[in-house]
């Protein structure tokens, strides 16, 4: 059963049939899918950058300059977040839409690794990922769970200062990364872009890259953002984890229906 979808009121339901119907979905992700996880973002309500400034904290020049100020304003906060944050509803959704067959790359601009947890099978990580510390010194990886912040900052067996795997402000995107996401953004039909204020390059730049190849952009926030009703045809305004569950069970009942 084909629903016309401009005959369709409720913006969920038009958002399920356009997923129903796709044949390449990719999903944009940011900070604001694991605030229901209990790990606040950086920008808009609770946002840490409005409590600390991400230049002084959360740049490769700040690092370098005073490791163990970055560790302690920053580093070592997220730590603990990140140790008991648990994947929720929208990460999980995210994971049945790839078991429909509806969705085959995560391309997420979080560390948190919630997206693998919850088993979504293929992530591309933006920015890096949180879960493993490098030396500074040798380049030897350090999973962050087995490193002791007794002692600030960590440092490595051969002596050198431990650092996030992470992207800081002032550096690069992983190659591979940055070269697979401009493919699957130009490859795909629909874009869901879910919790990110779009804020950042390049990342910011995938939903442009996708509607230019003439992908739908459904877009899942509380707010409105630079994208929205420019770039992101469909916005559903709300918190992913209320409405990630109910998209899935309208693609579902699609899926279900021929
Ligand atoms: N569900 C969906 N979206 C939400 C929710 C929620 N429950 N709560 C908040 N949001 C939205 C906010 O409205 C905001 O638009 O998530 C977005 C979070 O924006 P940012 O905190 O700027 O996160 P992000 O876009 O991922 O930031 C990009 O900036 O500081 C760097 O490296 C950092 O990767 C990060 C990058």
């Amino acid at each position: 059963m084909m629903i016309d979808p401009n005959m369709l009121s409720d913006p969920i339901e038009r958002a399920a049939d356009i997923l129903s119907q796709a044949k390449s979905v990719v999903a944009l992700t940011g900070a604001g899918i694991s605030v229901e996880s209990g790990i606040p973002p950086f920008r808009g309500k609770g946002g840490l950058w409005e409590k600390m400034d991400p230049m002084e904290v959360a740049h490769i020049d700040a690092f370098i300059e005073n490791p163990e100020r970055v560790w302690n304003l920053l580093i070592k906060e997220m730590k603990t977040v990140l140790d008991r944050a648990r994947p929720n509803p929208a990460h999980t959704g995210l994971v049945d839409l790839e078991r429909l067959g509806k969705l085959a790359t995560v391309i997420t601009q979080n560390v948190d690794g919630l997206h693998q947890a919850a088993g979504s099978s293929d992530v591309i990580e933006f920015h890096g990922n949180f879960a493993w510390q490098r030396c500074t010194e040798c380049g030897q990886l350090h999973p962050t769970a087995e490193v002791d912040i007794a002692r600030i900052p960590p440092q490595c067996d051969c002596g050198g200062i431990l650092r996030p795997d992470c992207v800081f402000f002032g550096e690069m995107i992983p190659t591979e990364a940055m070269v697979r996401s401009q493919q699957i953004s130009s490859g795909c039909d629909v874009m869901l872009v879910i919790g990110t204020s779009a804020m950042v390059q390049p990342a910011a730049s995938m939903p442009f890259i996708a509607r230019e190849n003439g992908a739908r952009i459904i877009e899942i926030n509380p707010e409105p953002t630079p994208l929205t009703g420019r770039i992101s045809n469909l916005p559903l305004m709300g918190d992913a984890g209320r409405i990630m569950p109910q998209l899935v069970e309208a693609v579902k009942e699609r899926l279900d229906s021929p």
